[in-house]
C-alpha cells in the first residue's frame, strides 16, 4: 500500500492505494479514526452499487459508521444533472444526515462529482470520502475537490470546490471494470505523464496495454499518476493559475463530448483526442519537438485511441470550445505540450490555426 498526501494548508487529506485495500481497512493509517462513529450515507451509482455496495457498507461499519442509507441513481454520464442531484438531497434530509455526518462517495467520476457536489451543499458543507472504482476516478476526479453538475450547455458548469477526507484507491476495483472504461481511464495516465512525469511516460512507453494485468506495475503507475495531480493540485487548489495544466487534452476533449452527445464517447476517448489535437497545435506553433510530438502520437496509437473522427463539425467543436468554461471573454486558452514530461498553461491560439487543424470536418 502507498499514501500520498495531498497537503493542502487548510485540509491535508490521504490517499490511500493498493490492491484489496477494502479488505484490511484498518491498514489505512488514521482513516478509521476518521471514520468512526459517523452518520453516513453511501452515494453510489446502481451498476457500482450492485457489485460492491454490500462490500463496502459492510466496510463502513467495521470501521465505526453508522451507515444510515444508501442514495443511487442510474449510471452514466446523463445521470450528472441537477434534477437527479435533487435526489441525493432529498435522500441527505431523510436519512437524516446533519452537519457531523460524512457522505460516501462510491463509484467513477460521476459518482464523486455528484456526491462531492451534493456534500459540498448540505447543509453549506459536510464531509465527504471517495471511494473510485473507475481509473479515471482513481487517477483524477476523486482527487483535487472540484465536484459538480453538467449543464446542457457544456460539463461541469455548475459546481464547487469541497476537498474529500480522504480518498481510498483499491485497485481490487479492476476486477469488475469494463475494458473500455478502463482504457477511458488511461488517458489521464498518459495525461499526467505529458505534463509532468517523463518517467511515467517511459513505463507507459515501454509496456503498453499489457501492464493493465500486472498488479505491482498498476499500483506503481496509478501512484505516479496520482502524484502528478496531488502535486498541481496542492500548488494551486482554485485553479488561479498553474492547475490549469490538468486540463491537457480537455479543451478540445470537452467540446467533443459536448458536440457528440454526452455519453457518445467515454470522457477518456474524448479527452485523448484532445491529446492528439494539443500535439499538433503545439507542433504548428513550434513549441515541442519533433521526437517529443511523434512519441506522444506514437504512445496513444499503442494505447489504442483514437483521433477525432471525421464526421465531427469542426465549426461545431469551435463553438462548443467558446462555451467552455475555461474560455474567458470569449478567447479559448489552450494548454499545450513543450515535450515529454512538460506542459504550459494559459496559451492563446489564433483561431485560424484551430481551423487548419480541424480542418476537413465540414466538407
Ligand atoms: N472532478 C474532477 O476533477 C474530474 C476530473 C476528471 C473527470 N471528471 C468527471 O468524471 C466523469 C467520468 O468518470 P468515469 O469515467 O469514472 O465515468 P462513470 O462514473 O460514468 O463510470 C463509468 C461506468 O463504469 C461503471 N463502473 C464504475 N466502476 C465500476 C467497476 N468497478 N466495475 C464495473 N463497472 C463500473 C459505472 O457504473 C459507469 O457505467 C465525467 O463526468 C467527468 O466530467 C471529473
Ligand atoms: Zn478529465
Amino acid at each position: 500500500m502507498r499514501t500520498i498526501q495531498i497537503p493542502l494548508q487548510k485540509n491535508p487529506y490521504n490517499i490511500y492505494i493498493g490492491t484489496g485495500l477494502l479488505d484490511r481497512p484498518l491498514q489505512m493509517e488514521g482513516l478509521a479514526a476518521a471514520l468512526n462513529g459517523r452518520r453516513t450515507l453511501i452515494v453510489s451509482d446502481e451498476t457500482v452499487y450492485a457489485l460492491h455496495g454490500e462490500k463496502v457498507g459492510k466496510v463502513l461499519r467495521e470501521v465505526g459508521c453508522e451507515v444510515l442509507g444508501v442514495s443511487l441513481f442510474e449510471a452514466g454520464e446523463p445521470s450528472k444533472r441537477i434534477s437527479v442531484l435533487e435526489g441525493i438531497w432529498d435522500d441527505m434530509v431523510r436519512a437524516p444526515l446533519d452537519r457531523k455526518s460524512m457522505v460516501v462517495a462510491l463509484g467513477g467520476g460521476v459518482v464523486g462529482d455528484m456526491a462531492g457536489f451534493a456534500a459540498a451543499t448540505f447543509m453549506r458543507g459536510i464531509d465527504f470520502i471517495q471511494i473510485p472504482t473507475t481509473l479515471l476516478a482513481m487517477v483524477d476526479s476523486s482527487v483535487g475537490g472540484k465536484t459538480g453538475v453538467d449543464h446542457p450547455l457544456g460539463k461541469n458548469l455548475i459546481g464547487a470546490f469541497h476537498q474529500p477526507r480522504a480518498v481510498v484507491i483499491d485497485l481490487k476495483f479492476f476486477e469488475t471494470l469494463p475494458e473500455r472504461e478502463v482504457l477511458s481511464g488511461f488517458a489521464e495516465v498518459v495525461k499526467a505523464a505529458i505534463l509532468g512525469d517523463e518517467e511515467l511516460f517511459y513505463i507507459l512507453e515501454r509496456e503498453g496495454p499489457g501492464l493493465i494485468k500486472d498488479p505491482e506495475l498498476l499500483e506503481v503507475v496509478v501512484s505516479r499518476a496520482v502524484s502528478v495531480k496531488a502535486k498541481v493540485v496542492a500548488e494551486d487548489e482554485f485553479e488561479g493559475g498553474k492547475r490549469a495544466l490538468l486540463n491537457l487534452g480537455h479543451t478540445l476533449g470537452h467540446a467533443v463530448e459536448t458536440v457528440a452527445g454526452y455519453g457518445a464517447y467515454t470522457h477518456g476517448e474524448a479527452v485523448a483526442m484532445g491529446l492528439y489535437f494539443a500535439v499538433a497545435l503545439s507542433r504548428a506553433k513550434g513549441l515541442i519537438d519533433e521526437l517529443s510530438a511523434s512519441r506522444i502520437e506514437n504512445l496513444l496509437l499503442k494505447w489504442g485511441y483514437k483521433n477525432a473522427p471525421e464526421e465531427l463539425s469542426g465549426a461545431e467543436i469551435i463553438a462548443a470550445m467558446k462555451h467552455d468554461k475555461k474560455s474567458s471573454g470569449g478567447s479559448v486558452k489552450w494548454v499545450l505540450p513543450l515535450g515529454i514530461g512538460d506542459a504550459r498553461w494559459g496559451l492563446e491560439v489564433e483561431e485560424a490555426l484551430i481551423d487548419a487543424q480541424l480542418e476537413g470536418k465540414d466538407k
